[in-house]
């Protein structure tokens, strides 16, 4: 996609400017701080707090920058817990785009660097392992045409570009495969508060709370599988 530009959010960390949509890959309030409180804080330590497992299976809709599989990553490390993280992606970023990103360098630690390259150096559709406790498929393929599976997912993160943008993929249809993959108790988070979102994922049997959002967003969404 030549319609991308490097961009600096307020807190330092880049994002990635789509012309053609109008849309920023991240909140331009801070692309670190914005994915952080919302798939970090709110999914992935929520989730561990709760049920304190062992493993974990998390999918993404939206790889990007593979900044949440990198934040992933790295909150995982310390811990004795396993993560099997799959995401899907219809525009896999070229790595001229993606050596330009500062993320690696915005943690003081070489690990993040090491990370940040392993996630992107490994092949597009096929399991791999990124370190002995992370492991990571990247599903080069449009959400609309994805098996995703039923019950195999403990945590989604919804991350696709927002609903005024690219409302395809925030209808019912894929929030029902999305939801349908989700394990009983799994968690979904995004960062909208889409009101026709709350009810949708409501029509599908989940359990739906509005939270507080990263800064420059009021609310997100937390919705439980019951
Ligand atoms: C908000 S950005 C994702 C941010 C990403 N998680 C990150 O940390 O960089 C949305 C992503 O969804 C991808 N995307 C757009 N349409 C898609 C589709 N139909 N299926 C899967 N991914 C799609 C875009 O290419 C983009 O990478």
């Amino acid at each position: 996609m030549n319609s991308l530009r490097l961009i600096e959010t307020k807190d330092g960390s880049h994002s990635l400017y789509n012309a053609e949509l109008n849309e920023t890959y991240h909140s331009i309030h801070g692309a670190i701080q914005e994915s952080k409180h919302v798939f970090i804080e709110n999914g992935l330590k929520y989730l561990i707090h709760h049920s304190q497992p062992k493993n974990i299976s998390i999918l993404e809709i939206g790889f990007g920058t593979g900044l949440n599989a990198l934040l992933t990553a790295l909150m995982v490390e310390e811990r004795s817990l396993k993560i099997e993280y799959e995401s899907v992606e219809a525009f896999p970023l070229s790595m001229a785009t993606i050596a330009q990103l500062n993320y690696p360098d915005r943690f003081n630690s070489s690990e993040a660097k090491i990370t940040f390259n392993a996630i992107h150096q490994t092949e597009w559709n096929k399991p791999q392992g990124i370190s002995s406790n992370f492991n990571l498929l990247k599903r080069d393929l449009k959400i609309q045409d994805a098996d995703l599976g039923e019950q195999k997912f403990d945590l989604v993160y919804f991350d696709a570009f927002a609903p005024d943008k690219q409302p395809e993929i925030w209808k019912l249809p894929i929030l029902k495969k999305v939801a349908d993959a989700l394990n009983s108790n799994g968690i979904f988070v995004t960062y909208s508060a889409k009101g026709q979102l709350k009810r949708d994922l409501i029509s599908l049997g989940l359990s739906v709370e509005k939270i507080p959002g990263p800064p420059g967003k009021r609310e997100m969404i937390r919705a439980v599988k019951q």
